[in-house]
């Protein structure tokens, strides 16, 4: 089975986030959809493993922001490669709240969708959430970026935790060119997909990818 054949579906990056008055969570998903318009449902997967899964459940509502290929990188890495439980995702963010109370980002996303959970579903790894919209609002005119955007424009990986994580993922093979022979050196942080351009040989041991924040030992020479 050739695994990278449902790299062909279509899809949009998201952003995932709810309050349950204690505890706030927010992730990057590719699985947000909306299910029916009478009455008007989206659905969310989110893997039981990230904070977010465990937030939404307690409060029972979430906020769907649909992210803007106005986004890059350090903002995906952010909340996509990064817990909620380290870090405030939304610090430094003009950031509002929905009618449910749930935090939003305005920056770099395009819409946000506010939902009251109807159903939550157990499938294995993950829980599909399904979420009965209780407003939804407009953001900017930016337009929404897909998943083949991530990947292609951004050069973007898939983490162990995505419903759409293919082991061996290499989605990205091939598309960064390696400069010609020179005196420069190209690490791929393996992870998030990362390169980072240095004249050393090796990467030092303290070494962090920017945006996931993993070490040297995810890294690879790719030059
Ligand atoms: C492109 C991309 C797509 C992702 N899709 C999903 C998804 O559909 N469901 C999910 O649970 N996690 C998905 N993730 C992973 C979470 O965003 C990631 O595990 C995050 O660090 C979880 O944060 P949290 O622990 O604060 O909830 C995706 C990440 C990226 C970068």
């Amino acid at each position: 089975m050739d695994s990278t054949a449902l790299f062909k579906f279509s899809s949009g990056l998201y952003i995932v986030s709810a309050t349950d008055g204690e505890r706030t969570g927010a992730c990057i998903i590719n699985t947000g959809l909306q299910l029916t318009s009478e009455p008007l449902q989206v659905e969310v997967v989110v893997n039981k493993k990230n904070y977010t899964c465990d937030v939404i459940k307690e409060a029972g509502h979430f906020a769907l922001s649909v992210v803007s290929e106005r986004a890059d990188m350090p903002f995906i890495g952010t909340f996509g490669f990064k817990c909620s439980a380290d870090i405030d995702k939304f610090s430094g963010l003009p950031t509002e709240t929905t009618d449910m109370f749930d935090p939003y980002t305005t920056e770099n996303t395009c819409a946000v969708i506010s939902c009251a959970v109807a159903q939550a579903i157990d499938v294995g790894t993950h829980v599909i959430f399904v979420g009965e919209v209780t407003d939804a609002r407009n953001l900017s005119d930016d337009a929404p970026m897909t998943y083949s955007y991530y990947h292609t424009v951004l050069r973007g990986k898939t983490p162990p935790k995505a419903s759409a994580f293919v082991p061996g993922e290499d989605a990205t093979k091939g598309a960064r060119p390696a400069k010609a022979a020179g005196p420069l050196h190209h690490f791929r942080c393996m992870v998030c997909g990362y390169v980072h351009e240095t004249p050393d040989e090796e990467l030092p041991a303290d070494f962090k990818c920017p945006l996931c924040g993993f070490g040297p030992e995810k890294f690879e020479r790719i030059d």
